[in-house]
């Protein structure tokens, strides 16, 4: 397990490591050959479940959907998001990160904040389970619209601060989600694990986004969202000539017939 985590951190300083989410088997198996990491993120709240906040995501639907994104990934590490409420105190933590990891044959968890849960993350580190950290804008913990995070000089020490915790705590690598570019730059340059940016410019070792933003399935106007294709367009293309077809009655000719 170790091994897989320890290839990942070797990436840093090499070539810009690839992540993305991913909720189902059938995504999973697609982006796998060009990812470095896969996260099934707890986003797929608001993503696939409307919930306005992420808060709303249960173990359970994190376990689900992890079981099924792992039968579609064997390149990738695969990693899953601790959803809200579930690592209040190490003993929680360990207990449910156990279970996660036992259910979803996942490769590590990933955790948001900083001082608050580095205690849980040396027991999690201890109980030989891999962790991610994540920090700047916690969805978890953050209501509103998207702001930037590192801008004020209270701000600046609070994340430098975290994110040297978090290292020492033994996580393998850190989101870090909207924070100010050159912050970004000098976090990066001292930490000896990946940073993995979402927002944060490209000062980053590496980039994560929603898989489903880049494929244009939301409508997305977050700041930092590029939509990389428009996949409702040539989903419409697909469903309209079934259309067409059935109505017609062209299908199913015999060959499509038992
Ligand atoms: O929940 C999520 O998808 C995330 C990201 C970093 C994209 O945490």
């Amino acid at each position: 397990m170790f091994s897989k985590i320890n290839a990942f951190k070797l990436k840093k300083n090499k070539s810009k490591i690839v992540c993305l989410t991913a909720y189902s088997k059938n995504i999973a198996q697609i982006i796998d050959k060009h990812t470095d990491l896969i996260l099934v993120g707890d986003s797929l709240g608001s993503v696939l479940y409307n919930f306005e906040t992420t808060r709303c995501v249960t173990l359970d639907m994190m376990i689900e959907h992890s079981k099924s994104t792992r039968k579609g990934i064997s390149n990738s590490l695969m990693i899953v998001d601790m959803p809200y409420n579930t690592y209040n105190n190490p003993a929680q933590a360990l207990k449910n990160c156990k279970k996660i990891m036992k259910l979803t044959k996942c490769d590590g968890v990933k955790l948001e904040g900083g001082l608050k849960i580095v205690k849980t993350v040396k027991l999690l580190v201890k109980n030989k389970i891999p962790v991610m950290g994540h920090l700047g804008i916690l969805p978890q913990f953050t209501k509103g619209k998207f702001k930037s995070k590192g801008k004020s000089e209270k701000e600046k020490k609070e994340i430098v601060r975290d994110s040297k915790l978090l290292e020492e705590a033994g996580v393998f690598s850190i989101v870090l989600e909207c924070i100010e570019k050159n912050l970004t730059k000098k976090i990066t340059k001292f930490l000896s694990i990946p940073t993995i940016g979402i927002g944060s410019s490209n000062n980053c070792d590496g980039q994560v986004l929603v898989t489903d933003d880049i494929l244009g399935l939301t409508d997305s106007k977050i700041k930092f969202v590029k939509k990389f294709v428009d996949i409702k367009k040539v989903i419409s293309i697909g469903v309209k000539k079934f259309k067409k077809e059935v109505k017609l009655k062209k299908y199913p000719t015999t060959r499509y017939s038992y």
